[in-house]
């Protein structure tokens, strides 16, 4: 159900096609996540004279204020049964820049049709860790980027009682200082991918040349507190990525989609791990089939799952896909979030969404001894954020062909828990800091001592240049994290939540 609104901007427009919509709606999927929930659309009578309400656009500096009767609030929120999710803030800033870019978009063949164009890049996610990080790298870069996201992640930080150890501003105060420190315009679509419609209104609004998608729930643990989450965490995860790929099939269909899967998508096997297809020899005869997938969580199962559509969708309908199997990501600085406090990118460093080395960071910065889950020998691959934006801008510099799905293994060095906890404990001394490490009870099910060995050369050919780990940057991550230190909430540091003691019934994270 609709209702028109009445919207006023508080300042003059500054273009003719100046406008925004509205419009939340109910999500019976987040029943956990929204408590409340309303919709809200712009009449049409508002709408500047011929153009379609997905051609309409705002800047971004200007406020407006929102007149709703409190009756009609009520009639909506009880009128609950028709479950659409959408909350789209279409708030799109002024021209778009007319950097040159090198990378080609396609014409109707597939073929590179206007190469004085730059590729237009819908970053899904991009209020995230990788996908702030790389909605700042492509547009510094001369692409036209749109950040898709449905904030959902801010929203389950506030719900565990978590937060970022860096501040971290709002979404629309990060876009806004990005435009007044480069002049470049990154347009915002609030919304959640699940709701088909919002979604198409976004690729017809915004008409992407590539669709990098980092918007699902990423937290093995987080997947793994209850059923409830268990069930939005797949739900969220795999109907997202179903309907992106409609989108594309149905409305861009030379897009490329980039996807972040994970290497943990692999698992441990006791042979080396190949970059998403095995060559097998069985009973005399060959093949080249898919990497075995042994996921250890709900949230690996989710990119398991993704991963099969995505391969299905490229030999059904020829649509053209890059499958990131990414390591865990570690650092927090890039060049452009660097440039202004307000570009300032998250850090993770609690029980439920801290990464290894980060959360091992953050530990020694404020006295935690590092705790290291069981016997610490389980081995994966690493990457800083910094080459997370480069492999993300050689995929799209380098598509797919439309009807192949190519799987990229994107880490670039492998670590052992025990060798981080180490590392950190080197890094540290130098700084003067006593760091200790002890072995807490390992709340995952997964092999402590095990073989592993992960091919990832393709990203390498393609042209990436490894920042690898090095004693300056866990020098300047632990500067970083001592600096942050008084924010750090130390009961949030030890494991939460237990794969085996998962149940049915909602648990509440963080009551002391
Ligand atoms: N951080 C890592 O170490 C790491 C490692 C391997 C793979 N990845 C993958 O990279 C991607 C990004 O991870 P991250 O660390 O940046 O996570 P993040 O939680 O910081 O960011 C994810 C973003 O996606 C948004 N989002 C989630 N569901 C959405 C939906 N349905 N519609 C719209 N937006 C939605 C969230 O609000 C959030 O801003 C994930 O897919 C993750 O699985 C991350």
């Amino acid at each position: 159900m609709m209702l028109s609104l009445d919207v006023r901007l508080q300042r003059p427009l500054l273009l003719s096609r100046c406008i925004c919509i509205f419009w939340l709606e109910s999500n019976s999927k987040m029943a956990h996540l929204l408590s409340t929930s309303f919709s809200v659309k712009i009449s049409s009578s508002n709408r500047p004279r011929g153009q379609t309400l997905n051609q309409v656009r705002a800047v971004l500096p200007n406020s407006f204020t929102i007149k709703t009767s409190k009756s009609h609030f009520k009639r909506l929120v009880s009128k609950g049964d028709r479950a659409r999710k959408s909350c789209v803030v279409l708030a799109t800033a002024v021209p778009v820049s007319k950097e040159v870019s090198a990378n080609p978009r396609y014409g109707s063949d597939g073929s590179p049709s206007d190469s004085s164009k730059p590729q237009r890049v819908m970053v899904i996610g991009g209020d995230g860790y990788c996908g702030w990080a790389t909605a700042l790298h492509l547009s510094n870069k001369g692409y036209e980027v749109a950040i898709v996201d449905s904030l959902v992640r801010r929203l389950m930080d506030h719900q565990l009682g978590l937060d970022s150890l860096t501040p971290i501003s709002s979404i629309h105060n990060r876009l806004r200082c990005w435009k007044a420190i480069t002049g470049k315009t990154i347009e915002l679509y609030i919304g959640d991918v699940c709701d088909f419609e919002f979604l198409s209104d976004t690729f017809n609004s915004f008409e992407p040349d590539a669709v990098v998608h980092f918007g699902e729930q990423r937290s093995a643990p987080y997947s793994m507190i209850d059923r409830s989450r268990a069930v939005f965490t797949q739900k969220n995860n795999v109907i997202g990525t179903l309907n992106v790929l409609f989108a594309i099939k149905e409305f861009r269909e030379q897009c490329h989609l980039v996807k972040l899967g994970t290497m943990g998508e692999y698992g441990t096997p006791n042979i080396d791990i190949e970059e998403g297809y095995i060559t097998i020899t069985h009973n005399g005869r060959t093949d080249t089939l898919p990497y075995p997938k042994q996921a250890s969580s709900f949230y690996h199962l989710s990119k398991v799952h993704d991963s099969n559509n995505i391969a299905f969708t490229c030999k059904a309908w020829g649509i053209r896909a890059t499958d990131l199997n990414q390591g865990v990501v570690y650092g927090v600085k890039t060049d452009e979030t660097s440039m202004h406090e307000q570009l300032c990118n998250r850090l993770d460093y609690d029980g439920v969404f801290g990464t290894a080395l980060n959360r091992f960071c953050v530990q020694a910065a404020v006295g935690h001894p590092l705790t290291v889950y069981g016997k610490g020998g389980q081995t994966r691959g690493y990457l800083d954020i910094r080459d997370t934006v480069q492999c993300v801008e050689l995929a799209i510099a380098n598509p797919a062909n439309p009807g192949e799905f190519r799987v990229f293994n994107q880490f670039t060095e492998q670590f052992s828990v025990n060798e981080l906890a180490a590392l950190v404990t080197k890094a540290g001394k130098k700084l003067g800091l006593d760091v200790q490490t002890i072995s807490v009870p390992n709340p995952r099910v997964e092999a402590e001592e095990h073989y592993y060995n992960a091919k990832h050369t393709k990203l390498i050919e393609l042209g990436l240049k490894p920042h690898l780990l090095s004693d300056s940057l866990l020098d300047s991550l632990l500067n970083f994290a001592i600096e942050f230190k008084d924010r750090v909430d130390t009961k949030q540091i030890m494991p939460s939540v237990s794969w085996k003691k998962i149940g049915v019934k909602p648990q509440t994270m963080s009551a002391n």
